[in-house]
Protein backbone atom coordinates (compact mmCIF):
# COMPACT_ATOMS: atom_id res chain seq x y z
CA UNK A 1 0.00 0.00 0.00
CA UNK A 2 1.25 3.67 -1.07
CA UNK A 3 2.91 5.42 1.92
CA UNK A 4 0.30 8.55 0.79
CA UNK A 5 -2.82 6.60 0.59
CA UNK A 6 -5.05 8.20 3.86
CA UNK A 7 -6.26 6.92 7.14
CA UNK A 8 -9.62 4.72 6.26
CA UNK A 9 -12.96 7.18 6.29
CA UNK A 10 -15.13 7.35 9.79
CA UNK A 11 -17.08 5.05 10.88
CA UNK A 12 -15.31 2.41 9.83
CA UNK A 13 -17.35 -1.08 10.35
CA UNK A 14 -16.48 -4.57 9.76
CA UNK A 15 -18.52 -7.20 9.92
CA UNK A 16 -16.12 -10.78 10.74
CA UNK A 17 -18.59 -13.64 9.36
CA UNK A 18 -16.55 -15.96 10.56
CA UNK A 19 -17.24 -19.18 9.89
CA UNK A 20 -20.66 -18.77 8.54
CA UNK A 21 -22.41 -18.83 5.54
CA UNK A 22 -22.77 -21.23 2.45
CA UNK A 23 -22.41 -19.85 -1.26
CA UNK A 24 -25.78 -19.32 -1.13
CA UNK A 25 -26.36 -17.25 1.99
CA UNK A 26 -22.74 -15.64 1.81
CA UNK A 27 -23.74 -14.30 -2.01
CA UNK A 28 -27.46 -12.99 -0.76
CA UNK A 29 -25.67 -11.38 1.83
CA UNK A 30 -23.36 -9.50 -0.33
CA UNK A 31 -26.10 -8.61 -2.88
CA UNK A 32 -28.29 -7.23 0.19
CA UNK A 33 -25.66 -4.70 1.23
CA UNK A 34 -24.51 -4.18 -2.74
CA UNK A 35 -28.29 -2.81 -2.93
CA UNK A 36 -27.42 -0.76 -0.09
CA UNK A 37 -24.33 0.80 -0.70
CA UNK A 38 -25.38 3.39 -3.30
CA UNK A 39 -23.14 5.84 -2.09
CA UNK A 40 -20.30 4.96 1.27
CA UNK A 41 -19.48 7.82 3.29
CA UNK A 42 -17.47 6.45 5.38
CA UNK A 43 -16.06 2.67 5.19
CA UNK A 44 -17.67 -0.66 5.00
CA UNK A 45 -15.85 -3.82 4.95
CA UNK A 46 -16.95 -7.88 5.13
CA UNK A 47 -14.81 -10.75 6.04
CA UNK A 48 -16.25 -13.82 4.74
CA UNK A 49 -14.70 -17.34 5.10
CA UNK A 50 -11.77 -17.73 2.57
CA UNK A 51 -14.21 -20.08 0.40
CA UNK A 52 -16.63 -17.07 -0.41
CA UNK A 53 -13.93 -14.17 -1.22
CA UNK A 54 -14.04 -14.72 -4.40
CA UNK A 55 -17.78 -14.65 -5.21
CA UNK A 56 -18.53 -11.98 -2.26
CA UNK A 57 -15.57 -9.82 -4.07
CA UNK A 58 -17.02 -10.49 -7.63
CA UNK A 59 -20.52 -9.38 -5.83
CA UNK A 60 -18.89 -6.40 -4.28
CA UNK A 61 -17.03 -4.81 -7.11
CA UNK A 62 -17.51 -1.27 -7.67
CA UNK A 63 -19.84 -0.77 -4.30
CA UNK A 64 -16.72 0.39 -2.61
CA UNK A 65 -17.53 -2.04 -0.04
CA UNK A 66 -14.10 -3.63 1.17
CA UNK A 67 -13.61 -7.14 1.36
CA UNK A 68 -10.86 -9.03 3.51
CA UNK A 69 -10.13 -12.59 4.61
CA UNK A 70 -10.34 -13.46 8.29
CA UNK A 71 -6.36 -14.86 8.68
CA UNK A 72 -3.34 -15.41 6.67
CA UNK A 73 -0.20 -16.77 6.91
CA UNK A 74 3.20 -14.91 6.83
CA UNK A 75 4.89 -16.61 4.09
CA UNK A 76 4.23 -15.97 0.53
CA UNK A 77 3.96 -19.92 -0.71
CA UNK A 78 4.92 -23.20 0.22
CA UNK A 79 4.72 -26.13 2.17
CA UNK A 80 1.56 -25.16 4.49
CA UNK A 81 -0.76 -27.31 4.19
CA UNK A 82 -4.06 -25.65 4.44
CA UNK A 83 -2.99 -21.86 4.54
CA UNK A 84 -3.71 -19.04 2.77
CA UNK A 85 -0.82 -16.24 1.85
CA UNK A 86 -1.77 -12.52 1.47
CA UNK A 87 -1.22 -12.54 -2.22
CA UNK A 88 -3.64 -15.94 -2.57
CA UNK A 89 -5.94 -13.03 -0.76
CA UNK A 90 -5.17 -10.41 -3.00
CA UNK A 91 -5.88 -12.73 -5.90
CA UNK A 92 -9.23 -13.44 -4.85
CA UNK A 93 -10.31 -10.33 -4.76
CA UNK A 94 -9.88 -9.12 -1.07
CA UNK A 95 -8.45 -5.83 0.48
CA UNK A 96 -7.99 -6.14 3.50
CA UNK A 97 -7.51 -9.11 5.85
CA UNK A 98 -8.58 -9.51 10.32
CA UNK A 99 -5.38 -10.73 12.16
CA UNK A 100 -4.71 -11.95 15.51
CA UNK A 101 -8.37 -12.09 16.45
CA UNK A 102 -8.85 -14.23 19.87
CA UNK A 103 -10.78 -17.19 18.29
CA UNK A 104 -7.27 -17.36 16.96
CA UNK A 105 -5.28 -16.16 19.66
CA UNK A 106 -6.83 -18.20 22.22
CA UNK A 107 -8.79 -21.18 20.29
CA UNK A 108 -5.86 -21.76 18.37
CA UNK A 109 -2.60 -20.59 20.43
CA UNK A 110 -1.26 -17.35 17.73
CA UNK A 111 0.92 -15.78 20.05
CA UNK A 112 1.93 -11.57 19.47
CA UNK A 113 5.43 -12.69 17.52
CA UNK A 114 2.95 -15.07 14.70
CA UNK A 115 0.25 -12.08 14.63
CA UNK A 116 3.10 -9.70 13.68
CA UNK A 117 4.48 -11.89 11.19
CA UNK A 118 1.04 -12.49 9.03
CA UNK A 119 0.71 -8.69 9.95
CA UNK A 120 3.96 -8.05 8.23
CA UNK A 121 3.71 -9.70 5.49
CA UNK A 122 -0.06 -8.41 4.93
CA UNK A 123 1.04 -5.00 4.75
CA UNK A 124 3.69 -5.74 2.86
CA UNK A 125 1.19 -7.53 0.16
CA UNK A 126 -0.68 -4.13 -0.03
CA UNK A 127 -3.85 -5.85 2.20
CA UNK A 128 -5.44 -3.30 4.75
CA UNK A 129 -4.75 -5.27 7.88
CA UNK A 130 -7.11 -5.12 10.89
CA UNK A 131 -5.10 -6.67 13.89
CA UNK A 132 -7.61 -7.69 17.21
CA UNK A 133 -6.26 -7.46 20.70
CA UNK A 134 -8.32 -7.73 23.82
CA UNK A 135 -8.31 -9.19 27.60
CA UNK A 136 -9.81 -12.55 28.60
CA UNK A 137 -11.91 -11.96 31.16
CA UNK A 138 -9.82 -13.61 33.94
CA UNK A 139 -7.24 -10.46 33.06
CA UNK A 140 -10.13 -7.90 33.00
CA UNK A 141 -11.42 -8.94 36.06
CA UNK A 142 -7.68 -8.92 37.60
CA UNK A 143 -7.42 -5.39 36.75
CA UNK A 144 -5.38 -6.26 33.86
CA UNK A 145 -6.48 -5.13 30.71
CA UNK A 146 -4.24 -2.21 29.77
CA UNK A 147 -1.11 -4.06 30.68
CA UNK A 148 -2.54 -6.78 28.54
CA UNK A 149 -3.21 -4.47 25.82
CA UNK A 150 0.31 -2.85 25.95
CA UNK A 151 1.92 -6.37 25.68
CA UNK A 152 -0.44 -7.26 22.53
CA UNK A 153 0.34 -3.67 20.97
CA UNK A 154 3.76 -3.85 21.56
CA UNK A 155 4.22 -7.43 20.18
CA UNK A 156 1.74 -7.66 17.15
CA UNK A 157 1.77 -4.44 15.29
CA UNK A 158 4.14 -4.52 12.66
CA UNK A 159 7.24 -1.80 12.08
CA UNK A 160 5.48 -0.66 8.65
CA UNK A 161 2.15 0.17 10.32
CA UNK A 162 0.62 3.48 9.33
CA UNK A 163 -3.13 5.19 9.96
CA UNK A 164 -3.21 4.19 5.99
CA UNK A 165 -2.77 0.29 6.26
CA UNK A 166 -3.47 -0.99 9.67
CA UNK A 167 -6.42 -0.21 12.25
CA UNK A 168 -6.65 -1.64 15.35
CA UNK A 169 -9.75 -3.32 16.95
CA UNK A 170 -10.21 -3.92 20.42
CA UNK A 171 -12.30 -7.06 21.72
CA UNK A 172 -12.14 -7.88 24.88
CA UNK A 173 -12.35 -11.68 24.46
CA UNK A 174 -15.25 -11.80 26.97
CA UNK A 175 -17.44 -9.52 24.92
CA UNK A 176 -17.51 -11.50 22.05
CA UNK A 177 -20.70 -13.24 21.22
CA UNK A 178 -21.76 -13.21 24.66
CA UNK A 179 -24.32 -9.83 24.78
CA UNK A 180 -22.14 -8.37 27.35
CA UNK A 181 -20.18 -5.26 27.07
CA UNK A 182 -18.26 -2.74 28.71
CA UNK A 183 -19.67 -0.10 29.83
CA UNK A 184 -19.46 3.18 27.78
CA UNK A 185 -16.82 4.77 30.20
CA UNK A 186 -14.78 1.73 30.28
CA UNK A 187 -14.65 1.41 26.88
CA UNK A 188 -13.60 5.37 26.11
CA UNK A 189 -10.90 4.47 29.03
CA UNK A 190 -9.18 1.84 26.99
CA UNK A 191 -9.44 3.52 23.94
CA UNK A 192 -8.20 6.64 25.07
CA UNK A 193 -5.18 4.47 26.53
CA UNK A 194 -4.68 2.74 23.21
CA UNK A 195 -4.40 6.21 21.55
CA UNK A 196 -2.03 7.33 24.03
CA UNK A 197 -0.06 4.15 22.72
CA UNK A 198 -0.55 4.46 19.32
CA UNK A 199 0.39 7.87 19.31
CA UNK A 200 4.13 7.22 21.33
CA UNK A 201 4.46 4.63 18.81
CA UNK A 202 3.57 5.87 15.59
CA UNK A 203 4.00 9.58 13.77
CA UNK A 204 0.47 9.07 12.80
CA UNK A 205 -1.06 7.02 15.82
CA UNK A 206 -3.32 10.01 16.48
CA UNK A 207 -4.96 9.05 12.94
CA UNK A 208 -5.08 5.82 13.55
CA UNK A 209 -9.07 4.14 13.21
CA UNK A 210 -9.52 2.23 16.87
CA UNK A 211 -12.59 0.16 16.63
CA UNK A 212 -14.38 -1.69 19.16
CA UNK A 213 -15.82 -5.18 18.63
CA UNK A 214 -17.40 -7.49 21.00
CA UNK A 215 -21.61 -7.76 21.19
CA UNK A 216 -21.95 -4.92 19.05
CA UNK A 217 -25.79 -4.18 17.98
CA UNK A 218 -28.05 -2.18 16.27
CA UNK A 219 -28.87 -0.82 19.85
CA UNK A 220 -26.31 0.04 21.41
CA UNK A 221 -23.68 1.07 18.29
CA UNK A 222 -24.82 4.99 18.25
CA UNK A 223 -23.61 5.09 21.80
CA UNK A 224 -20.39 3.18 21.03
CA UNK A 225 -19.39 5.18 18.12
CA UNK A 226 -20.06 8.39 19.49
CA UNK A 227 -17.00 7.84 22.00
CA UNK A 228 -13.88 9.98 21.27
CA UNK A 229 -11.33 7.41 20.20
CA UNK A 230 -13.68 4.70 18.91
CA UNK A 231 -13.70 5.70 15.10
CA UNK A 232 -16.01 2.52 14.31
CA UNK A 233 -16.60 -1.19 15.28
CA UNK A 234 -15.50 -4.54 14.52
CA UNK A 235 -19.18 -6.90 14.27
CA UNK A 236 -19.54 -11.10 14.70
CA UNK A 237 -23.52 -11.95 15.36
CA UNK A 238 -24.64 -8.53 13.87
CA UNK A 239 -23.03 -8.20 10.89
CA UNK A 240 -24.72 -11.75 9.24
CA UNK A 241 -27.67 -10.13 8.34
CA UNK A 242 -27.95 -7.02 6.13
CA UNK A 243 -30.29 -4.93 7.81
CA UNK A 244 -29.17 -5.34 11.24
CA UNK A 245 -25.28 -4.95 9.94
CA UNK A 246 -26.45 -1.72 7.75
CA UNK A 247 -28.66 -0.22 10.85
CA UNK A 248 -25.23 -0.15 12.80
CA UNK A 249 -23.12 1.40 9.99
CA UNK A 250 -26.17 4.33 10.17
CA UNK A 251 -25.56 4.61 13.55
CA UNK A 252 -21.69 5.41 13.45
CA UNK A 253 -22.91 7.84 10.85
CA UNK A 254 -22.37 6.09 7.56
CA UNK A 255 -24.89 5.55 4.83
P1 LIG B 1 -19.84 -10.58 18.23
O1 LIG B 1 -20.27 -9.28 17.59
O2 LIG B 1 -20.66 -11.76 17.78
O3 LIG B 1 -19.74 -10.46 19.72
O4 LIG B 1 -18.36 -10.90 17.70
C1 LIG B 1 -17.40 -9.89 17.72
C2 LIG B 1 -16.21 -10.36 17.00
O5 LIG B 1 -15.52 -11.29 17.41
C3 LIG B 1 -15.87 -9.69 15.73
O6 LIG B 1 -14.59 -10.03 15.29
Amino acid sequence: MSETKKAPARPVVLGNWKMNGLRADGLKLAGELAERAARLTGTLGVFPPATLLAGVASRLAGTGIVVGGQDAHFEEGGAFTGSISPAMLKDAGAGAVILGHSERRHGLGEDDALVQKKAAASLKAGLLVTLCIGETEAEYDAGRTIEVLERQVAGSLPARATAANLVVAYEPVWAIGTGRTPSTDKIGTVHARLRAMLEERLEDGADMALLYGGSVKPGNAAEIMALPNVDGVLIGGACLEAESFWRIYTAGGGA
